[in-house]
């Protein structure tokens, strides 16, 4: 058994220790908002918060979360939540959505660390965030539309 505290709930599994998290989260717990891409820490589509900060969970094993709080786009809340979430809404950002909920919890830490990033800032926090439909400019003017309601 594994036990591991998801979105402020605690979940034992009967896992694999060395299975990625991404496995855990979404086949073991059903929180299938987190999604699969690469599977090598290239794209972010697997993107969550271990105790805060943006993780790739594909490559990170079950055993190395335990004792750490998990976030998944389901579970994320607060101010900078609540300001990613309301610009990427309103500046339309999402088209197919693959990597989408990666893409906003990596701009929740971006934001919770720097709440006015240039767009260099913007770049290099986000640079491991993929978006096959290229909506990379709708995502930057939402980070800067988030930002300003910081
Ligand atoms: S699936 Fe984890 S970074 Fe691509
Ligand atoms: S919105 Fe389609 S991959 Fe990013």
């Amino acid at each position: 058994m594994v036990a591991l505290n998801i979105n402020g709930r605690a979940v034992e599994l009967n896992a694999d220790p060395k299975m990625p998290l991404l496995w855990a989260i979404r086949d073991f717990v059903g929180l299938t908002g987190t999604k699969y891409g690469c599977g090598r820490a290239l794209c972010g589509a697997c993107t969550v918060h271990l105790d805060g900060d943006a993780a790739r969970s594909c490559s990170i094993m079950v055993s190395d979360a335990v004792g750490r709080k998990i976030t998944t786009i389901e579970g994320v809340s607060g101010t900078v939540a609540d300001a990613v979430k309301a610009a990427w809404q309103r500046l339309d950002v999402v088209q197919c959505g693959y990597c989408q909920s990666g893409q906003i919890m990596s701009a929740i830490t971006l934001l919770t660390g720097n709440k006015k990033p240039s767009d260099e800032d913007i770049d290099l926090g986000m640079e491991g965030n993929v978006c096959r439909c290229g909506a990379y400019q709708r995502i930057r003017a939402a980070i800067h539309e988030a930002a300003q309601n910081l």
